[in-house]
């Protein structure tokens, strides 16, 4: 096991670290930005293509395709491709949150035996290539089944975080028609049983759902609908185990992942299955370092980007073994997730400043060795100099690197990152941008800034394999939020971020008006449409504000509707019901009037600014600069 050498406030991994690596070389990044293109390609490669692709790269601004006319399969490179060498390898531990209940590992080949009947179950219930099918599931090996088994035959799948609401799940289903829904009865959280179903029950109202799969997970009381509903087990128990892999076109949609953008709708992410399996299965590789003696465990919930990529695809692409954890991870106590660790023998643990802030708060000392630690990694959100230190020196107990990986729902993958074999790690920086991806750091003009100046980050062609191909039914959104800052041939990721000398890039934070509470994308907009909503409220305002551990926390300001009333519980409740409880926010305040200039626009900056401290800058532009004094006041008792 290697070391990490300290030259000034860097560290760098020393010769061991890069024996093993599979990146060891500076020269990579050189060799890659010649040719990303040819170095895209020749990573292709190592998986399994049922017909090679004729073009690596296609560009028609703003759209552009990866290994064009090429045919794979994801499950197949997943499930298949990994028999031959690792069929009893464990691909999959799942530990349930109730300490009682004993944990389940899947090997490769009985994973694969499982989606291949899902896959038929599922074509019973008459899901063709090109349906959509949600997956409404928490942290249960079904939900990992169910993906795969979608993926095998075609079928676009779209997880829906299990803690949103039941009108958070109803939108996303209406917007993409989804036909068949995959549930659970309930799972547990903090030691209580969710009803899942309930949720379900209510969100497939008024959508195009047909059948419902529920997942008997926690054996809670249900509601079942004849004819409608079905238990999973009881369907896939009377199944063949094989079914032939569909031969996918590079460029069919994969999966749809909603995320939240500037505007008041949650946006279908589009990905696709060549490039996505690509970026899924290299990024994981290249950056966590897999080998087969790895245990890999990510945190992040299946309901996000993070859980696709790393907590299913981007080790199962490998043949690694990975962990699956149901459950809050300081349930029943703050030491579970160090227990999980040693339990496992994790190698690998990836997981998000928000988790390593509440335990560097309530846990400080760890006491645990967790010595078959080799590799940490954040995600998310920025993660301060304080927190990095902590986990650094309490976590990875200072011989494990801490990677900061940076990117986005939209890319698909990890973009900017140190990596294990070379370094330099250094504290809040995320690093290098991975070989093959280009980026910048630009001024609002246009141009190029300094070292230590910051900008916009942007993403040059030729992208990446895996980042997003549309927005589902939405073309003209897609141009505009992610090609209509700096034309049609530059991605902008909506991030403040700038650069050292040495070329490492910081991430600053969004230069929209996405906020990120405890890790999770919300957007400011979105929660503003569902208070508005409601006829009580006039108007109303949501900022994002600092928070000590979540990162940031939402608060509001409402104005109501001249002699009518509301409370606090009245605002929460449209809130909960309307996305759920993670975006509850820290404070309502009821307030006469908004700060808004001569037009009309709402100063969201100056409401933020009121808690920071920062200076308010110049008020005179206001319509109505008394407003400002008097939710001062409001915010001060
Ligand atoms: C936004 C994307 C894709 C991973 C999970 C989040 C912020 C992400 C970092 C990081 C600073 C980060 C950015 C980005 N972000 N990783 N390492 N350092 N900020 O995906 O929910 O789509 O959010 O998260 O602001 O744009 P997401």
């Amino acid at each position: 096991m290697g070391k990490l050498i300290k030259r000034g406030n860097l560290y760098f991994p020393d010769k061991e670290f890069k024996k093993r690596a599979w990146i060891n070389n500076n020269s990579i990044y050189k060799e890659a930005s010649k040719n990303p293109i040819k170095f895209w390609g020749k990573l292709a490669k190592e998986l399994y293509w049922f017909k090679k692709w004729n073009k690596t790269f296609a560009h028609k601004p703003p759209y552009f395709q990866w290994f064009q006319g090429g045919k794979i399969n994801i499950s197949y490179n997943c499930l298949e491709r990994n028999l031959e060498k690792r069929r009893n390898k464990v691909a999959l531990i799942f530990e349930p949150e109730p300490l009682g209940e004993r944990e389940i590992k899947l090997t490769y080949y009985e994973l694969y035996r499982k989606v291949n009947k899902t896959v038929n179950a599922l074509k019973k219930l008459g899901v063709k290539k090109g349906d959509r099918v949600g997956i409404y599931l928490p942290m249960i090996p079904e939900t990992i089944i169910s993906m795969l088994a979608c993926a095998r035959i075609g079928a676009i799948h779209s997880v829906v975080f299990s803690a949103f609401s039941s009108n958070a799940l109803k939108i996303r289903m209406q917007e993409i028609d989804a036909k068949v829904l995959i549930t659970c009865d309930g799972y547990y959280r903090r030691g209580k049983i969710i009803n899942l179903k309930d949720g379900a029950d209510k969100g497939i109202k008024e959508t195009k759902i047909k059948k419902v799969v529920v997942v008997r997970r926690a054996s809670n009381k249900i509601k079942f609908v004849k004819g409608r509903d079905c238990f999973f087990d009881d369907l896939i128990k009377e199944q063949s185990d094989y079914c032939k892999p569909e031969q996918m076109n590079s460029e069919d949609k994969l999966f749809i992942l909603f995320t939240s953008g500037s505007t008041g709708k949650p946006k279908g992410i589009i990905h696709t299955c060549g490039g996505y399996s690509v970026q899924a299965y290299w990024t994981a590789k290249g950056i966590f370092d897999l080998f087969d003696d790895d245990i890999f465990w990510s945190t992040a919930d299946v309901g996000w980007i993070t859980g696709h990529t790393y907590s299913c695809y981007g080790p199962l692409l490998n043949g690694t073994t990975f962990v699956l954890y149901e459950g809050a991870p300081d349930y029943p106590s703050l030491d579970r997730w160090c227990h999980i660790i040693e339990k496992y023998g994790v190698t690998t643990f990836y997981t998000a400043p928000t988790a390593i802030r509440m335990f560097e708060k309530e846990v400080g000392k760890v006491k645990e060795n967790l010595k078959t630690l080799q590799l940490i990694a954040s995600v998310g959100e920025p993660i301060n100099e304080e927190a990095w230190k902590w986990f650094f020196a309490q976590v990875g107990k200072e011989k494990c690197p801490v990677l900061d990986t940076w990117w986005q729902t939209e890319t698909g993958g990890i973009l900017i990152t140190s990596l294990p074999g070379v370094g330099p790690f250094k504290p809040t920086f995320a690093g290098m941008p991975f070989p093959g991806v280009q980026t910048d750091i630009l001024d609002n003009k246009g141009n190029k800034v300094k070292a230590n100046q910051k900008g916009n980050l942007v993403i040059l062609p030729p992208f990446s394999p895996g980042i997003l191909r549309g927005i589902y039914k939405n073309p003209k959104k897609y141009k505009k939020t992610y090609f209509g800052e700096y034309g049609d041939k530059v991605y902008f990721t909506e991030d403040i971020a700038y650069k050292d000398k040495k070329g490492l890039v910081r991430i600053v934070g969004r230069a929209d008006d996405v906020i990120k509470v405890a890790g999770h994308r919300l957007s400011t907009g979105e929660l503003e449409n569902i208070i508005d909503s409601n006829n009580k409220v006039a108007e109303c305002a949501v900022v994002g504000i600092p928070h000590k551990i979540k990162g940031e926390t939402p608060v509001v300001f409402v104005v109501l509707n001249p002699k009518k009333k509301a409370t606090e519980k009245d605002i929460l409740k449209l809130i909960t019901e309307g996305i759920g409880k993670i975006a509850k926010p820290q404070k309502i305040f009821f307030v006469k009037d908004l700060p808004k200039t001569r037009s009309g626009k709402i100063m969201r900056r100056i409401l933020r600014k009121l808690f920071t401290g920062e200076d308010l800058g110049d008020l005179s532009t206001l319509a109505n600069p008394q407003t400002v004094d008097e939710i001062k006041k409001k915010i001060k008792k």
